[in-house]
């Protein structure tokens, strides 16, 4: 029978880590012990992901709209991730994990985009995990650059025809991590948040209400095996339904 989809195993997983916030608020401590606490909820769920077969795992970790935060807010979260770069980038490397940061780098403090480039180079040759980490991304901003970098491209000849244009943007957009399979949102809310919008056209979605610094291992578990019971089938008719004696035989492709 045909393999549907989500048994494949080179899977593409998109996190958006919510709830950091209001998790430290519930237990009356700043918001940036919630940003601490999701830390220690990334290295679970990079460990994990591998098991499972995630070949790829992008997390949002920094909107191009977080910008809108109080200053401090925003510094500690840089702070954060200086740390993490700094203190993981060697286990990453160990477990065969490339680590790649989307997003802009123009804005970000001098130092982080330094770090980032150091655990970027350290870890190249990994191939076990393709780990994203967006940071001061937005979507909508990835797209419009996509499209204004083709516009550049042919400015001096007539424009491409609607089938390669759809090609070009979806090669430009899709070309590190592929299409997402399966996007889960922490927190409680559901809604993208700017996030991989062309990239998770088919993407499986699962909001969940666990805020991030509480997301373990076994919830990564429980969300995988429902997104295996999932059936993806991109527009075309089951195959279960293909394959039942008394369907038509003319519509199997
Ligand atoms: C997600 O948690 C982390 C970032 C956006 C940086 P939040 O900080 O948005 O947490 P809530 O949504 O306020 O609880
Ligand atoms: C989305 O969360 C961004 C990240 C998790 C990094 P937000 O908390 O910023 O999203 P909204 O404002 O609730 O949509
Ligand atoms: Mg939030």
């Amino acid at each position: 029978m045909m393999q549907s989809k989500s048994q494949r195993q080179d899977l593409h997983v998109a996190i958006i880590m919510d709830g950091n916030g209001r998790w430290a608020a519930r237990r009356g401590l700043p918001r940036v012990a919630g940003h601490r606490a999701g830390v220690a909820a990334v290295r679970r769920v990079v460990e994990r992901a591998p098991e499972l077969g995630i070949k790829r795992l992008t997390l949002y970790a920094f909107s191009s709209d977080n910008w809108r935060r109080p200053a401090p807010e925003v510094q500690s979260i840089f702070w954060l991730m200086r740390a993490y770069l700094r203190l993981d980038s060697e286990r990453l490397r160990q477990r065969g994990a490339r680590l790649q940061i989307i997003g802009r780098r123009d804005r970000l403090p001098p130092l982080l985009v330094r770090e980032i480039e150091r655990a970027e180079s350290a870890t190249v040759n990994g191939r076990c995990l393709h780990l994203r980490i967006a940071v001061d991304y937005s979507s909508r901003d990835a797209i419009t650059r996509a499209a204004a970098d083709m516009t550049t491209a042919f400015a001096r000849n007539r424009p491409p025809g609607f089938e390669l244009m759809r090609g070009m943007l979806t090669r430009a957009l899709t070309a590190d991590g592929g299409e997402v399979d399966f996007l889960i949102r922490t927190g409680g809310e559901q809604r993208l948040s700017d996030f991989l919008l062309w990239e998770c056209a088919y993407a499986e979605l699962l909001f969940t209400e666990r805020m991030w610094p509480d997301f373990d291992a076994a919830d990564l578990d429980r969300a995988f095996a429902q997104f295996r019971q999932r059936e993806r089938r991109f527009g075309a008719v089951s195959p279960i339904v293909l394959l039942s004696p008394d369907s038509s035989s003319g519509g199997a492709r």
